[in-house]
């Protein structure tokens, strides 16, 4: 049986992963904040088909929680980790993100620590586990908006950046793990209606996650280091 490890995996997108892999007859290692709390997914994981999963407790912008759950998991062998979790914080629903003026220190700060370093930490954590598996894959929940070539409307500076930052981070990340046999991807899942997406995006969270599923699927070695979009097509950096 092979194995995932999930984070932000109590809402949105990635439940909406967890659900799939479950069903598809995978371990689902579901990592998210505050476990208690996380009503929808201790349900699911007592229900057939979704009795694979296991509920873990990971705040991703936190360095010790990352260790302690790396720790946890030091012993798996871990066939993919889907770093999920991210925000957009300092936006206030303004529609076109648009913050020069009302950029803040803090909100900058926030963006780049959950979005971008706490995925490089967590893939740092886990390179044994992720080595134990052949051809493991680590996938990077990227965004369009994390494509400077792609940038025509500026705005959303903190989303933007912290997501181009774990663009580069996938990059470097696939150079040096391509010797452990370790395929590292970034990844855009379109416009999902979530939480973050909103009620008005393109996609449903089913949609974009089983076009997401089937391309992790095929990823081989040739694909390490790039930028796809949920379609399958590359993206420009
Ligand atoms: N929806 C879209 O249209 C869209 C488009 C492009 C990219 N994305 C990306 O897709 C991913 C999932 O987004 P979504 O739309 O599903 O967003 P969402 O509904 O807002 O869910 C975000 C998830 O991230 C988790 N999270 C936030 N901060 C965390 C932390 N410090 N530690 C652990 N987990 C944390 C949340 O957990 P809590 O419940 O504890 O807050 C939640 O599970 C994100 O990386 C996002 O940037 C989404």
């Amino acid at each position: 049986m092979k194995t995932i490890l999930i984070t932000g995996a109590n809402r949105g997108i990635g439940l909406g992963f967890v659900k799939e892999y479950a069903k598809a007859g995978w371990r689902v290692l579901a990592a998210c904040r505050h476990p208690k709390q996380a009503e929808e997914l201790n349900v699911l994981a007592t229900m057939r088909p979704y009795q694979t999963i296991t509920v873990f407790e990971l705040d991703i912008g936190d360095e010790a929680s990352i260790k302690k759950l790396a720790q946890e998991l030091a012993q798996e062998t871990i066939d993919v980790l889907l770093n999920n979790a991210g925000v957009l914080v300092g936006v206030n629903n303004d529609k076109f993100g648009k913050q020069l003026g009302r950029l803040q220190q803090a909100d900058l700060i926030e963006s780049f620590k959950i979005n971008s370093i706490g995925p490089l930490l967590l893939t740092q954590a886990l390179v044994e586990p992720l080595a134990r598996a052949s051809n493991s894959k680590v996938i990077n929940i990227n965004s369009g908006l994390g494509s400077i070539a792609d940038n025509v409307e500026g705005g959303m500076y903190g989303y933007r950046a912290s997501k181009s930052a774990l663009n580069a981070f996938t990059k470097n990340l696939a150079l040096e793990l391509r010797e452990k046999n370790i395929i590292v991807i970034s990844l855009a899942p379109g416009w999902v209606k979530t939480d973050m997406g909103g009620q008005n995006a393109e996609l449903t969270v089913e949609e974009s996650v089983s076009k997401m599923q089937a391309l992790i699927s095929e990823l081989g070695m040739v694909d390490t280091g790039k930028f796809f979009d949920y379609t399958g097509d590359e993206r420009e950096w």
